[in-house]
């Protein structure tokens, strides 16, 4: 059966976050942050450079522009624009914001902007040990209402925090700005739950200062099945399912955590600083849409799971190879079906648009010097998730706002450097030897460029 068309305003682009591609890490009065400060080591980069994009964006766009895309997602970097996390502002970071944002619209790219990708300022790490503390949250909040008071004139798209739902793992510990403590649950709750008072709270200025901004919750969804049909897996599956993305979806769109998440905090006195007023501040969340980052699927196996284990932590223990899936080079799965079955699956209990912000694949890359990359599996990547996000679109009916890849001008991974490439355009640079850092596009550029052209028909 042939598909209907995408929807004309169909956002089609990129995807990345300050400190995987601005560089100029001391430049025009930026602050550090917590990325600034990490050593590199024999198998890893600093981040001083990334892709040096605070002085390459003009060519960076203008290849996007090339290649069709209507959209990027941008982080503001809280540190470039205020140094120490909440004293003065910094008017020479907010100006290259500015430039940039004029030259993403002069091309007919829609910015969409996140506020928050893990990279907390080191005074504030150092003074209130990040997000454990209510100072960070109001430091935060005062920083974003800042940036909307500055830029809603001319960015519509906002998130606050880059996949929030990971300040509910064990991964709090690296993100939120935490420098010391016992990292205890109650304090991967105490963080979780400050960082959600931080998005209510600006939430609500956003949605009552600027009614035209467009603000939405932001997960890193990767989708848990059962490890097999024994209802033990299922069960499992299902109650790390509530507490790790329905517990976030409740939040932002009925502005409440879920009641088994509640019950779970007050049956084991988790001691989370939640504050008696805290209800009010959250009621306040309204989502415009639900976008979430999408690379694979994870499979629990209940069997593995330590007996009195939280729920949110399960897949530390008792995540299993999915045998009917390919990975890559990483042992992430690779799994389009799972991408149409989430779109689904969210967009059935909540009926808030949905968007999918990261997609794509990580692989081993490099060139040399002559030919183009083939990156045949990055295209096959692509091709399938957006085929299913099709598929989710008009089989099943769920609206969805756009498709915005990962990274996709090579950026340092998060986990391994410059070995782990997502791009359609290689950046020439390794770890340790920023060579030219030329842009290269890569076979995959021309396929998505057609794609595009033909807002999604020709895949
Ligand atoms: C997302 C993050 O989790 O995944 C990015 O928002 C990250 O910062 C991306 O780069 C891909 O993960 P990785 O580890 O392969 O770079």
């Amino acid at each position: 059966m042939t598909q209907p068309n995408m929807p004309a305003d169909f956002f089609w682009g990129n995807s990345v976050s300050s400190m995987q591609t601005e560089g100029a890490w001391q430049e025009d009065g930026k602050g550090l942050s917590v990325y600034d400060v990490r050593p590199a080591t024999d198998h890893t980069m600093d981040w001083h450079d990334a892709i040096d994009e605070y002085h390459r964006y003009a060519e960076d766009l203008d290849l996007m522009a090339d290649m069709g895309m209507n959209m990027y997602r941008i982080q503001i970097s809280w540190s470039r624009v205020v140094p120490d996390g909440d004293g003065a502002f910094n008017e020479a970071g907010i100006q290259y914001y500015s430039d940039l944002i004029d030259a993403m619209i002069a091309r007919g790219i829609e910015p969409m902007v996140n506020l928050y990708h893990f990279d907390m300022p080191l005074a504030l790490a150092k003074s209130d040990n990040g997000f454990m503390s209510r100072h960070t949250v109001d430091a935060f909040v005062r920083f974003g209402a800042e940036m909307f008071k500055r830029f809603s004139d001319r960015v519509k798209y906002w998130i606050t925090f880059n996949e929030h739902n990971l300040y509910f793992t064990d991964e709090v510990f690296e993100i939120s700005g935490y420098d010391h403590g016992e990292r205890t649950l109650s304090e991967m709750y105490r963080i979780f739950h400050h960082t959600m008072l931080a998005h209510a709270r600006l939430d609500a200025i956003a949605h009552t200062k600027y009614p035209g901004l467009q603000l939405g919750g932001m997960l890193a969804h990767a989708a848990t099945y059962p490890a097999t049909s024994k209802p033990e897996d299922v069960y499992a599956a299902r109650k790390l399912n509530e507490f790790l993305n329905n517990n976030l979806y409740d939040a932002f769109v009925f502005g409440r955590y879920s009641h088994e998440v509640m019950h779970y905090v007050k049956v084991h006195e988790i001691d989370w600083d939640y504050q008696p007023e805290d209800a009010s501040v959250l009621s306040k969340m309204h989502a415009d849409f639900l976008a979430f980052s999408y690379y694979r699927t994870d499979t629990v196996n209940a069997d593995k799971i330590p007996a009195g284990e939280a729920p949110n932590r399960y897949l530390n223990t008792a995540n299993e190879t999915n045998r009917f899936l390919e990975t890559n080079d990483w042992q992430w799965t690779i799994d389009p079906l799972g991408f149409r079955t989430l779109l689904a699956d969210v967009y059935s209990r909540y009926r808030v648009p949905m968007f999918p912000i990261e997609n794509g694949i990580g692989l081993h890359e490099t060139w040399d010097g002559v030919h183009e990359i083939a990156d045949e599996r990055r295209i096959s990547y692509h091709r399938d998730h957006i085929q299913a996000m099709k598929d989710a679109m008009f089989e099943d009916g769920v609206a969805v706002l756009g498709y915005l890849g990962w990274g996709l001008i090579d950026i340092p991974s998060s986990h391994a450097d410059m070995e782990k490439r997502y791009g359609f355009v290689y950046v020439n640079r390794s770890n340790h030897d920023l060579k030219d850092m030329r842009r290269v596009p890569k076979k995959s550029y021309h396929w998505f460029k057609e794609v595009m052209a033909t807002n999604g028909d020709k895949l």
